[in-house]
């Protein structure tokens, strides 16, 4: 379903949800020079809204900036303030939000420095990103025939637009074949992450998960293995190969758009049991108290609206 909502934040203005319209000769439409966030906001419990570590987001979104060499034309206080405002003027109690850059019209051709970086930043309901079956039951994943990027082929560590064609490839593959989510393999062929979410397996009771060098450092990755350290849990970052998914006891997603997301099956083999863990169970549950503002702990990672 196409998604939509009233107002859009257009370098500094809100402009009518069907005004916010780019030139067709935008530097970004024709190279992918751009870069995003992708941010959720959360109604609690006590009927007001939060942002799920909007600092951090924000912070991501001028990294991306600088990696690229196209910087954020505001800062992050300027920025803060857009999300809230665009969250308000939207009405909305939860939603998904959108901050975008991208190099805008002027010169053509691969060296187009002096062009404007235009920013904007959208919002809209948008629900489990994997679906709410897939949340409760898990999904099916196979890993893709694209590889995830060499680290000196893309910036991993950004979220630059242009890096996400390979995931679109590896998505459309996957899903055209019938699965849910498509899982990476980085040129040495261990598990880097999914098209658009961090991974993790369990076994033994212990958690792995790929070491940032070559993935997006997830929010939402960083966030499950605080939780989980404090829980006792031990959460190794290290490289694992794709066998090691296939016999994992649990494993499971972690993004803005798929939250906890625990996978039931990879390449037509049974994860475990074949439904969610005990372990995923307890981490997606702790997850989902401190996003609501049901945990005492990390009230900081919430920006109320
Ligand atoms: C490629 C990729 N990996 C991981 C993630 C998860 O990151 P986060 O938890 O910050 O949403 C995302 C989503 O932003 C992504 O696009």
């Amino acid at each position: 379903m196409a998604v939509r909502s009233e107002k859009i934040w257009v370098d500094g203005e809100m402009v009518n949800w069907d005004d916010a319209k780019v030139h067709v000769m935008s530097h970004a439409l024709h190279y992918g020079t751009a870069y995003f966030e992708g941010i959720r906001c959360y109604a609690l419990d006590e009927e007001r809204s939060a942002v799920f570590r909007l600092a951090e987001h924000l912070r991501r979104f001028r990294d991306s900036g600088h990696i690229l060499g196209t910087p954020l034309p505001y800062g992050i206080d300027e920025m803060t303030e857009a999300v809230l405002d665009v969250i308000r003027i939207n009405q909305l109690k939860e939603c998904y939000i959108r901050p975008l850059a991208f190099v805008g019209d002027g010169e053509m051709g691969l060296y187009a420095l002096n062009n404007p970086v235009r920013v904007i930043v959208a919002a809209w309901a948008w629900g489990a990103y994997l679906g709410d079956e897939g949340l409760k039951r898990g999904i099916r994943a196979k890993v893709s025939s694209y590889t995830r990027h060499h680290v000196n082929v893309m910036m991993t560590n950004s979220k630059v637009s242009g890096n996400y064609v390979n995931s679109v490839l590896a998505k459309h593959e996957v899903k055209l074949a019938g699965y849910d989510e498509a899982i990476m393999l980085d040129p040495e062929g261990c598990v880097s992450e999914a098209s658009g979410e961090n991974l993790f397996i369990v076994k033994d009771g212990q958690l792995r998960t790929a070491p940032v060098t070559s993935i997006l450092p997830g929010i939402n990755r960083a966030s499950v293995i605080e939780l989980a350290r404090a829980k006792g849990y031990q959460v190794n970052e290290e490289r694992f190969a794709r066998d090691a998914l296939y016999i994992a006891d649990e494993a499971f997603l972690t993004g803005t758009a798929a939250e906890v997301t625990p996978i039931r099956e990879v390449d037509d083999r049974t994860i475990g049991e074949g439904r969610p863990g005990p372990v995923t169970l307890d981490l997606q549950q702790a997850f989902f108290d401190v996003i609501r503002g049901r945990s005492e702990g990390h009230r900081d990672w919430l920006t109320l609206v």
